[in-house]
């Protein structure tokens, strides 16, 4: 990615990651990424926010050469995750008077996860500044926007607001402002879903203060540089608030095609109600678990339902449904309603176990339905009865737009 300009001698100047296909080894990134790293020179010193990912150190380095920057002052690191602080050492040694900018939280994090010595260290705390002359860095502190320590510089006199990982987009582009793209909106969505959606009530202050501080650029550690931050701030206050869409996303994995049938009748139903509804088979092909369970998570971030099927193998559910089930606990969609549909042989715990495996989700769990083998007659009308029960919830539900 070659050097990009945001404002008089502000640069960004890190690394795309177009190939890059996962992300912590369970989202998928079908559009890449970037680690953007960005190179602020005042009158009196230069500061870099946020290196980049170890894997890209060529790169980064390559950009810093491009720009004119033989010397660092300071490294201003908002986050500790290895995509960002990983290059950190490599920097030190070859900046060997740079102060690395840190708040506390960073600051322990980065002496247990990088190895970097607090020695090396300056700690910033909210609302202090960084003077680097003509160039002002404000720091904000954005707890669990993704980790605890996450905190954002906001940059005075060009009113450029580097975010870190909030509002980020795991989206590889050659521009560096954002576009209208709706690739980019979907990237953006998915990477809330991951990052930001487990820690939605905190998030929701983060974007609040964003909105009220009124940035001319949100520049964010991942993705384009959000040009007309109105884009973003609209989605995320979206997705952050409590209302959601009439949209049931289902997740379903079929072995012998009963519950293939049964998610084709509920959704039909559901369709027939006038509901969105989403559905994946995440079990479809070989290696699709992960990628379609990913996907879902995106799926989910303003849907009002979510319904798990799955047939019981053994007597507990399919396993690709406990994976299913995994991942909604650890991302907390807010989801008002969700429900167990299932067949199975002879015997079955599957309703139970998935019940327990979710114990984060806060929303209603509906009656589970869990017939016995191919779905006949009777058990098509209680599968289109459970559905038009969901209906009736969604359109009782004031939080259901
Ligand atoms: Fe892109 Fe949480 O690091």
């Amino acid at each position: 990615m070659p050097i990009q300009t945001l404002a008089p001698n502000v640069f960004e100047v890190g690394a795309s990651h177009a190939d890059r296909k996962m992300f912590d080894a369970f989202m998928p990134t079908p559009m890449g990424t970037t680690y953007n790293s960005y190179l602020v020179k005042g009158e009196t010193a230069t500061a870099l926010i946020d290196p980049v990912d170890p894997e890209k150190l060529d790169v980064l380095l390559a950009n810093l050469e491009a720009a004119d920057c033989d010397k660092l002052d300071y490294i201003v690191c908002l986050h500790t995750e290895q995509d960002h602080a990983g290059t950190l050492p490599d920097l030190l040694k070859l900046w060997p008077d740079a102060v690395v900018i840190v708040n506390k939280k960073v600051q322990e994090l980065l002496e247990t996860h990088v190895h970097v010595p607090t020695s090396r260290t300056t700690v910033v705390n909210e609302g202090e500044t960084l003077d680097l002359g003509g160039k002002t860095l404000e720091f904000k502190m954005i707890p669990f926007a993704h980790w605890p320590d996450n905190y954002m510089a906001y940059l005075r006199e060009d009113r450029i607001l580097f975010s870190s990982d909030l509002f980020g987009s795991h989206y590889a582009s050659q521009e560096v402002f954002s576009t209208d793209s709706n690739d980019q909106r979907m990237a953006a969505r998915q990477y809330y879903a991951e990052i930001m959606m487990p820690f939605r009530k905190q998030v929701e202050k983060h974007v609040a203060w964003t909105r009220e501080k009124n940035p001319k650029h949100i520049a964010p550690s991942h993705g384009p540089v959000w040009y007309d931050t109105t884009k973003i701030l609209k989605l995320y206050e979206s997705w952050v608030s409590d209302e959601v869409k009439k949209k049931v996303v289902i997740g379903y994995v079929s072995m012998h095609g009963s519950v293939e049938r049964m998610v084709e009748k509920y959704a039909l139903r559901l369709a027939h109600h006038g509901i969105s509804v989403v559905t994946r088979n995440i079990a479809a092909y070989e290696d699709s678990l992960t990628v379609e369970v990913g996907h879902l998570a995106s799926d989910v971030v303003d849907a009002a339902a979510i319904v798990i099927a799955a047939p019981t193998v053994v007597v507990g559910p399919h396993p690709a449904a406990l994976y299913l089930a995994a991942v909604v606990n650890l991302l907390k969609p807010k989801a008002r309603f969700l429900q167990f549909l299932g067949s199975f042989g002879w015997a079955s715990q599957a309703p139970q176990v998935i019940e327990g495996a979710i114990p984060n989700y806060k929303g209603i769990q509906l009656e589970p339905l869990n017939i016995k083998g191919l779905p006949n007659d009777e058990d098509i009308e209680k599968i289109q009865a459970a559905a038009d029960e969901m209906a009736r919830q969604l359109s009782e539900d004031e939080l259901v737009k």
